[in-house]
C-alpha cells in the first residue's frame, strides 16, 4: 500500500530519517525482550549465572536444548551486549560466553529490585493476545484476565514481588505512621488485601507485621492457587487466608482495620462498586490504601518513559481486561489522581489523599471517611 502525502502538507515532528531510526531502535528493543524471554524460560541465564563461562554445547547440555539454536542465541546475546565472550577469535563451537555479575542480578535474581524478567514476561504475555486485541478494538469488547495466560500472571507477580518484599515493610508502610502503629499493636489488626494476585503483598504485610491476620481476595483461579502455594511455602498459612471472591461482591462484609489494593483498581470494570465494597469492609476509623500507577496528573504529549510504559500496557492489557465485563468504566492503566479521587468520592469516601511515599512506578492513596 502506498500513501500519497499531499504536497501542501508540512512535515512536523521528526524527520522521516529520525523516525525510522527510532522505529529501528524499537525493533531492536522488541528483539531484546523476546530473546531475554527465551533465555529465562529455557534456563540459559540461570545456567550461565551458575558457571564462570560456557560454550554452546556446555550450555545446551545443561539446559537440555539443541546446540545449534543455543549457539545462535549466545551469539545474539553477545552482539547485543548482554553476554561477554572470553575468546571471540575461537571457532564458534569453542567460544566461551559469560554472564556479567550485574547482568545476572537483573536477569536471574528474583529478590532484587533490579530484577527485570517480570516486566519482560508481562510484555510477552500481553503481546500474545494481539489477534484478540484487534477484534476488541473493533467490537468494543474485552479480553478476560485469564485469557492472557501464565506469562502475564507470573510476570506481574515476579515484577511486583521484589518491591513488596523489599519496600513495603521497610519504607512504604512505616511512612504511614498511624497505620504502621496500628499494624504493630495489639489486639492484632485485621487486613483485607483485595485483588491479591499471587499473594506477595500479603506475604510482605505478614512478614513486616507479625501480629496481623490477613484475608486476601482475588477472582482469578490460577492466581488464587499460586497465592495459596506461596503463602504455604512462606509458612504464613496460619495468618493469611486466600479467598477466591469478587472484591465488588456486595455480600462481602467484615471488620478490617485496613483494606489494601495494589495495582488492580484500574483493571476493574466497575471501580466505584469495588471501592464501595472495600469501604463496607472497614471497621470504624479504618482506611483503604490504594497503590496504583504513578502516571502524570494531566495528559501531556509527548511524555516521559513511565507514561509511555503505562499507556503501552493500557492498550495491550489493562484496558481490554477492564472492558471484558460490561458495563465498564473503561479506566485503563492511566488512572490519574483526579479519576481516583472521583471514584473514591462516588463510592462514599470523604477523605482522599495522596500519601507522601515516593516511587517511580506507583502512587499511594489513602481513602477514609
Ligand atoms: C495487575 S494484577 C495485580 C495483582 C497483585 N495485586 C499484585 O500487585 O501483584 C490485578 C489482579 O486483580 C484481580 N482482580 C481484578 N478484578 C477483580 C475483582 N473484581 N475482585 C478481585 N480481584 C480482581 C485479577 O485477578 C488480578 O490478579
Amino acid at each position: 500500500m502506498s500513501i500519497n502525502v499531499p504536497e501542501t502538507t508540512e512535515f512536523t515532528g521528526l524527520s522521516p530519517e529520525a523516525l525510522l531510526e527510532r522505529v529501528l531502535g524499537a525493533c531492536l528493543g522488541m528483539m531484546d525482550v523476546a530473546a531475554i524471554y527465551i533465555g529465562d524460560r529455557l534456563g540459559f541465564y540461570q545456567a550461565l549465572a551458575r558457571n564462570d563461562s560456557l560454550t554452546p554445547s556446555e550450555l545446551a547440555d545443561r539446559t537440555n536444548t539443541n546446540e545449534r539454536y543455543t549457539r545462535e542465541w549466545l551469539e545474539q546475546q553477545a552482539v547485543s551486549g548482554l553476554l561477554e565472550v572470553e575468546n571471540p577469535g575461537e571457532s564458534p563451537e569453542e567460544r566461551r560466553f559469560r554472564l556479567p555479575r550485574g547482568h545476572a542480578e537483573v536477569l536471574t535474581d528474583r529478590d532484587s529490585l533490579w530484577y527485570s524478567v517480570g516486566l519482560i514476561r508481562g510484555l510477552i504475555g500481553s503481546s500474545l493476545a494481539l489477534p484478540s486485541l484487534l477484534e476488541a478494538f473493533r467490537s468494543g469488547g474485552g479480553i478476560p484476565y485469564f485469557d492472557y495466560g501464565a506469562d502475564i500472571r507470573e510476570g506481574i507477580a515476579d515484577g511486583n514481588r521484589p518491591m513488596f518484599l523489599n519496600l513495603l515493610g521497610a519504607e512504604w508502610f512505616p511512612a504511614i505512621t498511624d497505620v504502621h502503629e496500628r499494624l504493630s499493636a495489639d489486639p492484632p489488626a485485621r487486613i483485607a488485601d483485595v485483588a491479591c494476585g499471587s499473594g506477595w503483598s500479603s506475604v510482605a504485610l505478614a512478614r513486616a507485621y507479625p501480629r496481623v491476620h490477613i484475608d486476601a481476595f482475588d477472582l482469578d483461579q490460577a492466581s488464587v492457587a499460586a497465592a495459596i502455594r506461596n503463602v504455604a511455602a512462606e509458612g504464613l498459612a496460619d495468618r493469611i487466608t486466600i479467598h477466591r471472591e469478587d472484591a465488588a461482591d456486595p455480600s462481602l462484609a467484615g471488620v478490617y482495620d485496613l483494606v489494601t489494593i495494589f495495582e488492580a483498581l484500574h483493571d476493574m470494570p466497575r471501580p466505584v462498586e469495588a471501592l464501595r465494597a472495600m469501604r463496607r469492609l472497614l471497621a470504624a476509623g479504618g482506611s483503604v490504601i490504594v497503590a496504583d500507577e504513578h502516571v502524570s496528573e494531566t495528559f501531556t504529549a509527548p511524555a516521559g518513559d513511565v507514561e509511555r510504559l503505562m499507556y503501552g500496557f493500557s492498550i495491550l492489557h489493562c484496558l481490554p481486561v477492564g472492558m471484558a465485563d460490561q458495563p465498564s468504566a473503561g479506566t485503563g492503566t492511566v488512572m490519574r489522581p483526579e479519576t481516583l479521587d472521583r471514584y473514591a468520592r462516588d463510592a462514599g469516601f470523604t477523605d482522599v489523599r495522596v500519601l507522601p511515599i515516593e516511587h517511580d512506578f506507583w502512587r499511594f492513596y489513602r481513602l477514609s471517611g
